[in-house]
């Protein structure tokens, strides 16, 4: 394509906005992993649109719609290996990315509410999370699914929508794909269109007077991007995603998708008080985290402990529940 060609789509693309100045130290890799997180939700945005095609949200087709891809369609197939490891992916960014900003102080004034958005995502994506292991109707989703209903009694009228007899016309597991594939979808994107206005005008928190224009910090994210997709499209044809029997209610045998063993882990040791008590202390602490370390002082330094505390318990938690033999919380057969 010739110069003339090249630059009269740029101009015509308005490709001259990205130029503007951001921090040259922005350009380190530390500073790409909201964008790499971003990336993978992306690809389970793209692959995602590709298996509501073929899945069957009712009770009794999920299963099956889930093995008749499995068993005929090699590339469908393929395509949900990706969409579940980019779900890790996504998980093990935004962890990455949330210990990167906490580390560098990136919440502090004038970044409140974009931490605070940020905490919201976070939700969120634990939200999708769940309910994409809900949707698998196998035995480790019946399982979760009878986690999430038990919790729900817990919580008392909030946790309405996830009883079972919440509405006689709908089922509980198309609710939940309901949520899967359009509110939580909707609310993410929304959070994150906040996010995003927020980061471009108040500017990530990189010090240092030099400036470098944003494109060359597309270029090589763009690099970073490409390798982290090649190597969840290899990991997904090495290692398919796991499909279990069809779920059979009034049992506990399995253990959830790894991102939640830290709160199997507290349910282990708390009881099924501990589903609600360990995501009440990780959001509960981060909730507070900009209004307890706002300068340079105590607050400051029982903020930071507390993170470096909880986040090595997070690990040792998934590591903990990862090792130890399935228990049961729900007081069923194992
Ligand atoms: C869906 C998940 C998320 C996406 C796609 C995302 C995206 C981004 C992007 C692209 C940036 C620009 C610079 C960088 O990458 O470091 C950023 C910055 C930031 N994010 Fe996120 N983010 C997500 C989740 C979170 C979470 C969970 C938190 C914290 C609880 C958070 C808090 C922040 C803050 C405070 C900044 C500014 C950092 C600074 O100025 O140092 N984000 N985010």
């Amino acid at each position: 394509m010739s110069r003339g060609v090249l630059s009269g789509i740029r101009e015509r693309l308005a490709v001259h906005a990205l130029e503007y100045p951001i921090p040259a130290r922005a350009n380190r890799w530390d500073f790409m992993l909201g964008a790499l997180t971003l990336a993978a939700l992306t690809v389970l945005g793209l692959t995602g649109i590709v298996l509501t095609q073929y899945y069957n949200p009712a009770p009794l087709g999920a299963h099956d719609s889930l093995r008749y891809i499995i068993t005929e369609l090699p590339v469908v197939t393929w395509l949900r290996d990706f969409h579940v490891w980019s779900a890790s992916g996504a998980v093990m960014l935004v962890f990455a990315h949330l210990a990167a900003v906490f580390w560098r102080r990136g919440f502090r004034s004038p970044r409140e509410v974009l931490w605070w958005s940020g905490v919201l995502l976070l939700a969120v994506l634990f939200g999708l999370a769940f309910t994409g292991t809900v949707l698998r109707a196998d035995q480790e989703a019946v399982e979760a699914l009878a986690h999430a209903v038990a919790g729900a009694q817990l919580a008392g009228p909030a946790g309405a929508p996830f009883r079972p007899d919440f509405t006689p016309s709908s089922p509980i597991l198309t609710r939940m794909y309901g949520l899967h594939v359009s509110v939580l979808p909707l609310a993410l994107v929304s959070i994150l269109a906040l996010h995003l206005w927020l980061i471009r005008h108040l500017g990530v928190s990189a010090t240092g007077e030099a400036r470098a224009a944003f494109l060359t910090h597309l270029r090589p994210l763009g690099g970073f991007v490409l390798v982290l997709v090649a190597a969840v499209a290899a990991l997904s044809l090495a290692w398919p995603a796991s499909l279990l029997q069809p779920g059979v209610e009034g049992f506990e045998v399995t253990k959830p998708f790894w991102a939640f063993l830290w709160i199997y882990a507290a349910e282990n040791l708390f009881g099924m008080a501990g589903m609600l008590v360990a995501p009440s202390v990780l959001f509960g602490f981060l909730a507070l985290v900009p209004l307890a370390d706002r300068s340079e002082g105590l607050g400051a330094r029982i903020t930071r402990i507390a993170g470096v505390v909880l986040f090595s318990l997070m690990l040792a938690a998934i590591a903990y529940a990862a090792l130890a033999p399935a228990q049961s919380h729900l007081d069923m057969p194992m």
